[in-house]
């Protein structure tokens, strides 16, 4: 069925607020947190309502931001990592009055992007290993 999604959380300003109020406990977050205190929240906010907008319902949304598995792939993020994240949005939506469909829609395909985000195996374990090895070699400098 389609829709937009705009229109069918209550307009731009209940969309951006669903957006902040989810970056917010993102960052606040003590599992997931330190990936995202880097970056910009704001940033974030506007890429995410632009992907979401561009791809759930209508898809009138007008994203130029970069490919998610290029944008992701970098980050090492696991699949419990990604798991919080998920938890997070769905007990968001819970909170505010969003037709079944679209929270549906929403949650089904963030779910989809597990295989896109996720990087599962020996070459993120030695990514991350390389990574301590190489803050263990700074401190010794
Ligand atoms: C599963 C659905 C997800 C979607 C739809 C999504 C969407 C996005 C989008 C649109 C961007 C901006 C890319 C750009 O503007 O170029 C982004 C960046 C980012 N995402 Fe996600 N993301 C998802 C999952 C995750 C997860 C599970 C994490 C971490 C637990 C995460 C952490 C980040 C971080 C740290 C950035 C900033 C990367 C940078 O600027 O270099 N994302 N994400």
């Amino acid at each position: 069925m389609s829709f937009n999604l705009e229109e069918e959380l209550g307009g731009k300003d209940s969309f951006q607020k669903i957006i902040t109020i989810f970056y917010d406990r993102l960052f606040a977050d003590p599992i997931v947190g330190f990936i995202f205190s880097p970056h910009e929240k704001n940033k974030l906010i506007v890429s995410q309502m632009g992907w979401l907008s561009s791809t759930l319902g209508d898809r009138s949304g007008t994203y130029e931001g970069k490919n998610l598995r290029v944008a992701h792939q970098d980050l090492a993020i696991t699949s419990g990592q990604f798991n919080r994240r998920h938890t997070i949005l769905a007990e968001l939506l819970d909170e505010f009055v969003i037709p079944e469909h679209v929270k549906e829609a929403w949650l089904n395909l963030d779910r989809g992007l597990f295989d896109m985000i996720v990087k599962l195996g020996k070459k993120n374990r030695n990514q991350k290993t390389d990574a301590v090895i190489k803050t263990i070699n700074l401190l010794d400098d």
